[in-house]
């Protein structure tokens, strides 16, 4: 697979001893998330904000315009908004939750449901926030890490009905994520999408997208669904958002920058009643708390997030990990999804109890055998029930490997493979963790461990 790119400046790939990594895995309370960068040799924590920009968007990045207020580099980000996505409205905000914070300001009220397929983690806790309730409407396939649905993002749209009719006017608005991060990175169908409109229409709903990976989704729905094959992805895009309301935007994923977000609107009502919240909680509507340099960067990053060649380089580079550790018997979550391989780490660990965390003595593994760091998405991220007091534990215990995008070379995830297929030869010999110090909230980010 050739990359659609070639190297015009690169960074150090820290390389550290085995011995060094057990000493200071152990230092940290074997709690990846507390090791700093340069004791990292492969990081696949997230996708987010990693990205390495192009010679074009850097060159946007000397072009910032910083004025308070009429930046041109807003002007530009919004028409490359336009372009795209096709909403006429463009919100800055400094990163997705910024946007999310918004939107749920403006559209929740106490009591009121936001159903969709699953939410992100930081999308439930601001409609949570706004008094609002998450509702996961997704498909049963995405909780069957086997199950080789090609849109197992897609919204079960019984489900989805249900929940509405109950009481239409007690819908905030509904959410489709694409491509659905907590499900394995999965995409929706465009037929999906349109069917969850024509539902909001009927009950007269608002329908809104969060787009953080909407260009990987788009090239999904290119390969996988019929009828797409001669669309170019611009189009497919605009198409998924031309039947919805808006969408908020993390652009630290799709727009390949490592900072900022912004919200995309159809209607002028809506935008203006949005408008005093940006400017209360993230700035004036021409800069949304960002500089004028990272708006230009995502203007440009944008046109570059949908570039088929970047995409098919981008989703295969992410297959070809997922194969090699298939391949192996790694029990992985197929289909691999768009910027992330997920590892099944209850089937890859069977010996170790849930409460001893499996996802989390993986995340360990991966540093130990060959500073690679990699996240939980499992029993430590769930946290556990306000009511009972006890561990939440989620259908799915995952271990996500998420790619940055254009950082890593093929030699870099061919390394991750082997060192994963070694864990995976010792793997019985591995055991699971409990709670040194267990942090109240968030408890992935700063609790740390024991080895049992
Ligand atoms: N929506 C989705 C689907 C996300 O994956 C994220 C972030 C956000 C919203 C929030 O955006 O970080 O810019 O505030 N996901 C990161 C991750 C953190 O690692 O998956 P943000």
């Amino acid at each position: 697979m050739l990359p659609p790119f070639k190297i015009k400046s690169v960074e150090p790939v820290y390389t550290t001893t085995r011995d060094y990594r057990i000493k200071r895995i152990k230092q940290v309370g074997y709690n990846p998330f507390l090791l700093p960068a340069t004791d990292i040799t492969v990081d696949l924590l997230t996708d987010s904000g990693t990205s390495a920009m192009s010679d074009r968007q850097w060159a946007g990045i000397m072009m910032g315009d910083e004025s308070y207020a009429g930046s041109s580099n807003f002007k530009h980000l919004k028409e490359s908004v336009q372009d795209i996505m096709g909403f006429p409205y463009t919100l800055p905000a400094h990163q997705g939750r910024g946007a999310e914070k918004i939107l749920d300001r403006a559209l929740v009220k106490r009591g009121q449901i936001i159903p969709g397929n699953i939410h992100f983690d930081t999308t439930k806790a601001h409609i949570e926030d706004a008094g609002g309730r998450a509702v996961d409407c997704t498909i049963d396939e995405i909780y069957d890490p086997q199950s080789t649905h090609p849109f197992k993002g897609n919204v079960n749209l019984d489900k989805l009905e249900t929940a509405i009719k109950q009481d239409p006017a007690n819908v905030a608005y509904v959410l489709i994520t694409i491509t659905c991060n907590s499900g394995g990175g999965q995409p929706v169908s465009l037929a999906n999408i349109k069917a969850v409109a024509r539902i909001t229409r009927k009950y007269n709903c608002l329908l809104f997208i969060d787009a953080a990976r909407y260009a990987e989704n788009a090239y999904f729905i290119k390969e996988r669904e019929s009828g797409y094959k001669k669309w170019i992805v611009k189009q497919i895009a605009h198409e998924i958002f031309s039947v919805t309301d808006g969408c908020t935007m993390s652009a630290k994923k799709d727009a390949l920058v490592n900072i900022g977000g912004f919200i995309g609107l159809k209607s002028k009502e809506l935008y203006k009643k949005m408008v005093p919240l940006c400017v209360l909680l993230e700035g004036f509507p021409t800069y949304g708390g960002m500089n004028g340099r990272d708006m230009e960067a995502i203007a440009i990053g944008l046109h570059e997030g949908v570039d088929e060649n970047y995409l098919r380089h981008r989703t295969g580079q992410v297959a070809d990990l997922g194969e090699q550790m298939k391949k192996s018997g790694i029990p992985v979550l197929v289909p691999f999804g768009g910027h992330a391989v997920y590892i099944d780490a209850k089937k890859f660990f069977p010996h170790i109890k849930r409460e001893h965390f499996p996802g989390q003595a993986l995340a360990i593994e991966f540093y130990i055998e060959g500073g690679i760091r990699v996240v939980g998405i499992d029993a430590v991220l769930a946290g556990r029930d306000p009511d009972t007091g006890k561990n939440i534990f989620p259908e799915l215990e995952l271990v996500r490997l998420a790619i940055p995008r254009r950082v890593y070379m093929k030699e870099h995830l061919d390394y991750v493979a082997e060192c994963a297929a070694k864990i995976w030869n010792r793997r019985k010999l591995v055991r699971g963790v409990q709670f040194d110090f267990e942090s109240p909230i968030m408890r992935h980010f700063q609790s740390t461990f024991k080895v049992i």
